[in-house]
Parts: structure tokens; sequence; C-alpha cells
């Protein structure tokens, strides 16, 4: 799968071209001790190589077939013995499918003599100073070649364009995986329902989720989990997970697993004791029919912004009914004075990175959803303590979120299984079986 995309990445180059792509550093966390290593998500899509220190340098001349020259750093007898087994120039080649390995430390002048003749350079500029220094550095030298009669691009281009649109239509190996990460993140929501108890920190069920996903073969979180209960479900991003949990509480969790480096993102909010009070309850089934009816219109064919815009319908119409909102819907819409409750859009394309590469559209025009394509729905509302909603319903921040596989015909949600009906969340919590 991997020499196929890398063989579709190439066919998209212009002719008489190379490509740049740099892997992942290893990122301190203090002093000598390292945060764990994970691969830059394009260089993974194309490679599956998972070792830091990496570049890939991509061939297309103006005939035939392109070439990949992947440099690595050698092994080395003493860093293998602190570390681990290392890839290698052997293990680029036979394991990795390169055409051709070096070592990192021939970067610049092979990409010197590589870029000789060559019409175009891809690179993303702009990211990393010392990345930029060093191609730039190459593209000097093969400058200074010119009484050689060797030329150097005079085109630079940013290849990820051209990688994140291969990457938001997902392959089938890509399918698979979603559907692992989405099928393990759903099953821990599931089990962290029941766990969390009244009197137990945020950071306990965390933790639980944590050790459930990595038990189920996540080699991490999806990203930082916000497990948060009472009025901390009105924070957006909370991520302390340091609150007691009180009793009546509601507890909103947005967590996921990540599954061979495929992220799930799920949210569900619940009461840990059981029972919804009636401010709770009007506020998740408004949420509830909001994300309902946003997942309904999921198909092909559908503007990006048309999730959003279904599930803004519903919600706005329920806060004036709860008499949260004033005026029409069209008023509220115009003015946008719902964004005192819902401050966020429904959702986000999701793949290897949680908020996934992709454009959604270009000035003026939302792109339209495709098959393969793979994104949440997420709406909620989030009346802070502070706000100035009636206070029987401050504190209170419910948010509900799926994920979603854009099929021919519709959308397939890949995160069931997790109980989202006010009864049926009410019954699994306090014990009973999924019906
Ligand atoms: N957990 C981040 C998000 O739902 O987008
Ligand atoms: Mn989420
Ligand atoms: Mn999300």
């Amino acid at each position: 799968m991997y020499a196929r995309r890398r063989a579709r990445f190439v066919e998209s180059m212009e002719p008489e071209s190379v490509a740049v792509l740099f892997g992942e550093e290893v990122m301190l966390r203090n002093r000598d001790t390292e945060h764990r290593f994970r691969q830059d998500s394009n260089v993974w899509y194309l490679t599956g190589l998972e070792e830091p220190q990496v570049v890939c340098l991509f061939v297309r001349p103006a005939e035939g077939d392109g070439e990949l020259i992947l440099f690595v750093e050698p092994r080395d007898a003493t860093k293998e013995c602190w570390t681990g087994p290392m890839v290698g120039l052997e293990g680029a080649t036979a394991v990795y499918g390169a055409d051709v390995a070096a070592s990192i430390a021939e970067l610049t002048p092979i990409l010197a003599e590589r870029m000789g003749n060559m019409a175009t350079l891809y690179y993303r500029l702009g990211d990393h100073e010392a990345r930029d220094r060093l191609v730039l550095d190459a593209l000097r030298r093969v400058r200074g070649m010119a009484r050689q009669n060797i030329s150097a691009p005079t085109t630079i281009i940013d290849p990820t364009p051209i990688l994140h649109e291969m990457r938001l239509i997902k392959d089938t190996d890509e399918i698979a995986c979603l559907r692992r990460a989405c099928a393990l993140s759903a099953d821990g929501h599931r089990e962290a329902m029941r766990v969390a108890q009244v009197g137990m920190f945020e950071y306990e069920v965390e933790g639980f989720l944590e050790g459930y996903y990595r038990r189920g073969g996540a080699r991490r979180n999806a990203f930082e989990p916000i497990v948060a209960a009472g009025p901390n479900a009105t924070v957006l991003h909370y991520t302390k997970n340091d609150r007691r949990i009180a009793a009546g509480d509601l507890l909103l969790i947005d967590a996921g697993a990540e599954v061979d480096y495929y992220c799930g993102d799920i949210t569900r909010t619940f009461p840990v004791g059981g029972r919804f009070s009636d401010e709770q309850r009007a506020i998740y089934q408004l949420v509830l029919d909001a994300q309902k009816a946003a997942i309904a219109v999921v198909r092909p064919g559908l503007p990006w912004d048309g999730v959003h815009q279904a599930a803004l319908e519903v919600l706005v119409d329920g806060l004036i009914a709860l008499g949260l909102l004033g005026g029409t819907r069209e008023e509220a819409l115009e003015s946008g004075s719902y964004k005192a409750y819902y401050m966020h859009k429904t959702g986000h394309w999701l793949g290897l990175d949680v908020h996934d590469v992709g454009e959604y559209g270009k000035p003026g025009a939302w792109r339209e959803l495709e098959p393969g394509m793979v994104l949440t729905v997420e709406p909620g509302l989030y009346i802070a303590p502070g706000s100035e909603a009636d206070e029987r319903y401050h504190g209170i921040g419910v948010r509900i979120e799926d994920n979603l596989l854009v099929t021919e015909d519709g959308g397939e949600v890949l995160t069931g299984g997790v109980p989202k009906e006010i009864d049926e969340i009410e019954a699994w919590v306090l014990g009973a079986p999924l019906s």
C-alpha cells in the first residue's frame, strides 16, 4: 500500500522534479528526556517507517519511473545497545522499498546532485527554519554549477496540497485502520461510562480509558483526552482532568485511540449518577436531535458546511423554545447570537491527524463530500456558569461526537455501540445490559 501511494504521489509531480519530505525529529520533554516519537503523518502515509531522522527524496524524471531515495541514520552498534535496532541503509531498501538508501549525513550533497537539471523542487518552505536552510543551501550549490552546464530548479512548489488531497480520500487500507481505531475508541467509551463514579477524580476515568486503549492495541491517545465533570464541560478544550466528580454532575468525555497511526475521536456526555436532571435532559436531547439531523444529511454531493447548518438549525430552534435565545431562527442565525452557547463548528476531517488534512473548500465555496472522506459530527451546547442564561442551566456542557465514513449513498457511523439515547444511557450507567 505504501508503494502504491508513493507511485500516485510521484505521478502527480511535474516531470523533471524532485520532492523533499522530512520525517519528524525526537522532541525533548525536559533536559535529556524525550517525548515518545511519532512519525510525521505524510512520511508515515508514504513509507510506514517509524524512525526519527529520515528524509524522503522523490525523483521524477522527464520520462520513466520515479525513484525514492531514503536518507536514514546508518546502524550504530553503540546506539543500538541503548535504544534498540535501527532500520539502517539495508532496511531502508529491503524493508521499506526505497530504490536507494543513503546516510542522512549525505543529505545536502545528494540533494544538490539530484536537483541538478531538474525544473521543479517540491518542498514546503516556512515550517522549519533549519530544514529550510538545508534545502536552500543545496539549491544554492546547484546554482553554482551553471558553468558545468548544470541548471537548478526555477520553481519551488509546496507538495502538501498533493499529499493532503490524497489523504482526504481514504483508501481501503486506511478505512480498515480507521474502523479499528473507531471501534476501539467506542468500546473504551462504553466501558468508561460504567467505570465513572461519583467521588472519583476525572483523571481516574482518563487513566482507565488510556489503559483500555493501550490494552486494545493503541500506541497512544489520538489527542489529550477531555474528561470534564460538571461545569468543566463548558470549557471546550479542558484537559486538566483533576476535579472530583460530584453527585449530579454530567461527565463529558472526548477521547479517542490512535491505532496504526489513525485516530478515533468520540464524545459522550452522561450523568455519572445515572439520571439526567430536567435541565440536563432538555439540553442533552437538543444536542442529540442536532447530531442526528447532521448525521442524516451526510452524503456525497453535500457541501461541507451543510453538516454544520443542519445541526445549527435544530440547536437554534431548540434554544429559542427553551427561552435561552430570543428572536426568530433567521435572526439568531444572522446575528450569531447562538455563539454564546455553540461556538465551534460541527466537525472536521479525521484520519492520521485528529484534525486531519484536506481543504474544506475554496474562498466562497465549500467543497462537496465524496465517498471515502471521513469526518466527525460533533454539535454541542455550553452554558458557562457566568453566562446570561437562566441560572437553572448554568454549568451544563454537552457534546456528542461520532465519526462517519462518506459512502456511495450516505454516511456510515464508524463509532456505533456507545449509548447516546437518554433511556439507553441511564440504563447502561445504572448497570442494565445494552438492548
Ligand atoms: N477532541 C478534539 C475534537 O473533537 O475536535
Ligand atoms: Mn473530539
Ligand atoms: Mn472532533
